[in-house]
């Protein structure tokens, strides 16, 4: 997660650049913009996140395809291509041990920015088809990553001809660039490193009852409901739970084909002790959600939840509370990302959300609730990649019950 600071400039400035002789833009976040590097990271999209900052958040569609383990991972030039900045197909192929970026492809910002109406709106845009896109199918399964720009509302409706018809891809509506508090709605390398070990351990979770915290747009739970019979997929804010119910639906199909379970999507707030149990909210819980969650919830996840010491804080309290509560012994799954940030405070750079998660971990396996305690282990990302994002920086966690004899 890349935290921008307050920038020198209030407005976007032109400078002359000259190495070229020519004007050069300088782009400039709002203070508190958030930009997650699953997207970010290809080459030449900073520069497109940069740019939706200034139109507001559009939502995007991502394509997803699962790499299983014997897939090809053998990537020819020609089947690599982005966009570049001035809209010009530029290709290209990355190998990182089992790891290949394949194709992307994302509308250049002219383009985007046309689809703006006067007052700032964007109208819906299909993805242009390439000559390629129509004839060569071998090109078609090779759409991993493929970011489209939608519209939520009466258009919002996926179109049938738009969606891949592919068992092993399914779809994610989210944006790109947030500020700080609506970071749910964007996707982020924790959620990808966590579906990996679900997806290479899913004899581990087969059948489950299982609880995501902090879901965000939900990929993970989706993933987790390929193989778990229920996931309560979880977080905070009606529209944030708007859209994950949203990629719910729009998983459903992708779903039944894996024969998987069913996902609850539900609010649970940290920062509160009780469940919303309002009626007039959509995303509330009924008595029989609650009590089938307590007597057979066994697994929680969280994906990248951890970056800013009172909600950490909140989200330990949480594991306790609701682990106490469950009828069974339960394994936990944490990933997260160490960021590094220069500090004034302590004049080098730190990694003070992650040396917090490290404090209340510790703590965590220090106290016992009276009948068990918590065992915690790291899991070394060792596990096969069935998505394509880096790896560098991103930790999983397992946190065991001990009963107390
Ligand atoms: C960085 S996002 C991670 C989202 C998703 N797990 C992923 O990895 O793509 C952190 C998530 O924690 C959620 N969150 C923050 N405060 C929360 C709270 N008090 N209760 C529940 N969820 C919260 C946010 O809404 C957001 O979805």
């Amino acid at each position: 997660m890349a935290v921008c600071q307050p920038s020198h400039y209030s407005n976007e400035l032109k400078h002359a650049d000259p190495a070229e002789g020519k004007e050069m833009e300088v782009v400039t976040f709002t203070k508190d913009t958030v930009l997650s590097d699953v997207h970010v990271r290809i080459p030449h999209k900073r520069h497109l996140m940069v740019r939706l900052n200034r139109v507001g958040q559009p939502v995007f569609q991502t394509h997803f395809k699962i790499l299983w383990e014997n897939s090809s991972l053998e990537c020819a030039d020609e089947d690599c291509i982005t966009i570049t900045d001035n809209g010009d197909t530029d290709k290209q192929c990355k190998e990182e041990g089992s790891l290949v970026l394949k194709t992307t492809k994302l509308f250049d910002i002219q383009a985007m920015e046309n689809l703006l109406d006067e007052d700032g709106d964007l109208e819906v845009q299909r993805r242009p088809q390439s000559p390629s896109d129509k004839h060569d199918t071998r090109d078609n399964e090779r759409d991993v990553v493929c970011p489209t720009i939608l519209t939520i509302g009466s258009e919002g409706q996926i179109e049938e001809e738009e969606c891949v018809n592919d068992k092993d891809v399914f779809k994610i509506e989210h944006t790109m660039a947030t500020p700080l508090e609506d970071v749910g709605k964007q996707i982020w390398r924790g959620a990808l490193l966590l579906a990996d070990y679900i997806l290479s351990q899913r004899d581990l979770f087969r059948s489950c009852t299982a609880l995501e915290l902090g879901a965000g747009t939900g990929l993970t739970s989706i993933i987790m409901a390929t193989i778990a019979k229920t996931v309560y997929c979880t977080d905070v804010g009606d529209d944030l739970l708007e859209m994950c119910e949203r990629n719910v639906v729009l998983n459903r199909s992708f779903l039944e084909q894996t024969g998987g379970g069913q996902i609850k999507v539900k609010e649970l707030d940290w920062l509160k002790n009780q469940l919303c149990t309002d009626p007039e909210n959509p995303y509330s819980w009924t008595e029989d959600d609650i009590s089938h969650f307590y007597d057979h919830t066994e697994v929680i996840f969280a994906a990248d939840v951890f970056y800013d010491d009172d909600l950490t804080d909140a989200l330990f309290k949480t594991l306790s509370r609701v682990t106490h509560a469950f009828r069974n012994n339960c394994v936990i799954y944490l990933s997260m990302e160490r960021r590094y940030n220069f500090t004034v405070r302590h004049m080098d750079v730190t990694c003070d959300a992650y040396n917090h998660f490290r404090n209340c971990l510790n703590n965590l396996e220090t106290t016992s609730n009276g009948k068990q305690r918590w065992s915690a282990q790291e899991i070394k990302p060792v596990f096969p990649q069935f998505f394509i994002y880096e790896r560098e920086h991103l930790e999983l966690w397992k946190i065991t019950a001990v009963p107390l004899t």
